[in-house]
């Protein structure tokens, strides 16, 4: 078989991708390793950037999100029993939508069925062949039978735990990471959320976040230990937790209900240098991770989707490799602000074991310069609805 670009990996960066290079005519095949089922069971977060949503518009997958999703024009933060709001409108002209990430995905693949785009589940054993050279060249096993593929340049959207990383020559490639001290634990509630925006919140007994998916579906999550596992919390000491951490007026209203969902997500910043290597291209959690607190996970995927269209439309269309020659360099720009945004939110509101006395009253002095500085909730603002492509 034959294509253009070939996509590893069928998460949102590849279906997204996938799904643009199609509409603009180029021939991809998007290979994936587990079954569709399997990746629309997972859980990730729900906030969605404007230029994510563009992007969706373009790739014809965003009806569903436009009939569904709830428009957000600010957040909460909270220190223990006080709360303040950041309003994204004073400070930026966009808002963020609250959307969920395994139904972007619904909507990628069956945007991709529909205008019979080609994809394979459930392969086994990707390999990348000649990289570097002028054919490069995927081989894998689909249904028990091996399937090879020529291209002329392969996309590497296969996640933090994906083979493409490892393409790019150990004396190149160099990894940057930092592992946080700590998990959230988060729920999927079939209740109303507590209050129509997220809450941001810092306890004394650790972090806090008040999310949602829809009006009847909410999603709470609370800072844990790093060692903890998703069956040693009972629903009711997550409820009792989460309540000891936010505001009593949230405490004394929220709805609560059995878990559809529960399980603890790690909490790391990590970015591998280059993104690009001869005729590969990283894109998104294969080439670098952020903690979640801040929604940038898919969003930071979906910029440098953003920056990978453009470039193979560029090259494809006008016989320009210009924007492919500098994909690593451009996108990386971006995910290293970013990473600081990131790191910046994980940094004010959590307890870390390390933190001393002075690094308490710090913390505080940072909320509260958020909660009294226009500056700083315009700072905030521009970063917490996307820093521009
Ligand atoms: N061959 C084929 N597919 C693979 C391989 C492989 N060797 N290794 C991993 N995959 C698939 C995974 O099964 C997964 O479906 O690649 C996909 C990668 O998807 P994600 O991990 O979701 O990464 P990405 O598409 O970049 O999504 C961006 O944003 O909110 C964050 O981390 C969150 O997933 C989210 C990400
Ligand atoms: C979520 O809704 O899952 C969510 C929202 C905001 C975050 C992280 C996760 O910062």
């Amino acid at each position: 078989m034959r294509v253009q670009v070939a996509i590893i990996g069928g998460g949102p960066s590849g279906m997204l991708l996938g799904q643009l290079l199609h509409n603009a005519g180029i021939d991809t095949i998007v290979l994936e390793r587990k079954t569709r089922e399997y990746v629309l069971s997972r859980i990730r977060a729900g906030v969605l950037e404007r230029g994510l949503v563009d992007l969706l518009e373009q790739a014809g997958a965003a009806d569903r999100l436009h009939a569904e999703s709830i428009t957000h024009d600010g957040t909460v933060f909270s220190v223990n029993n006080e709360y303040f709001n950041v309003p994204f409108s004073q400070h930026t002209d966009k808002p963020v939508t609250v959307y969920g990430q395994t139904e972007l995905t619904r909507d990628l693949y069956d945007v991709r069925e529909k205008t019979n785009g080609k994809i394979l589940f459930n392969v086994e054993d990707v390999q990348l062949h000649a990289v570097d050279g002028d054919s490069p060249r995927v081989h894998c096993i689909a249904q028990g039978k091996p399937v090879s593929i020529n291209c002329d340049y392969i996309a590497g959207c296969d996640g933090f735990h994906g083979v493409s990383r490892q393409h790019i020559p150990a004396g190149v490639r160099s990894e940057y990471e930092k592992i946080y001290p700590f998990g959230w634990l988060g729920i999927l509630s079939e209740t109303p959320p507590v209050h129509r925006e997220l809450i941001y919140s810092n306890s004394d007994r650790g972090f806090a976040l008040c999310s949602m998916r829809n009006d009847s579906l909410s999603r709470y999550y609370v800072q844990c230990n790093a060692s903890d596992s998703a069956d040693q919390w009972s629903d009711k000491a997550f409820w009792d937790e989460l309540k000891q951490r936010i505001p009593e007026q949230f405490a004394d209203t929220i709805e609560t209900g059995p878990s559809i969902e529960k399980s603890i997500a790690p909490l790391r910043s990590f970015v591998c240098e280059p993104m690009q290597w001869g005729r590969l291209f990283l894109c998104g959690d294969a080439a670098h991770i952020v903690p979640p607190t801040g929604a940038k996970g898919l969003n930071t995927a979906a910029s440098d989707v953003y920056y990978l269209y453009n470039a193979f439309k560029q090259a494809y269309r006008d016989n320009d490799l210009h924007g492919l020659d500098s994909y690593s360099q451009t996108a990386l720009a971006r995910v290293w602000k970013v990473q600081r945004f990131s790191w910046w939110m994980t940094s004010m509101l959590h307890r870390f074991p390390v933190h001393t006395e002075f690094d308490l009253k710090i913390q505080r002095a940072e909320l509260d310069s958020l909660r009294q500085s226009k500056e700083a909730q315009a700072a905030l603002a521009v970063n917490y609805v996307g820093l521009p492509y």
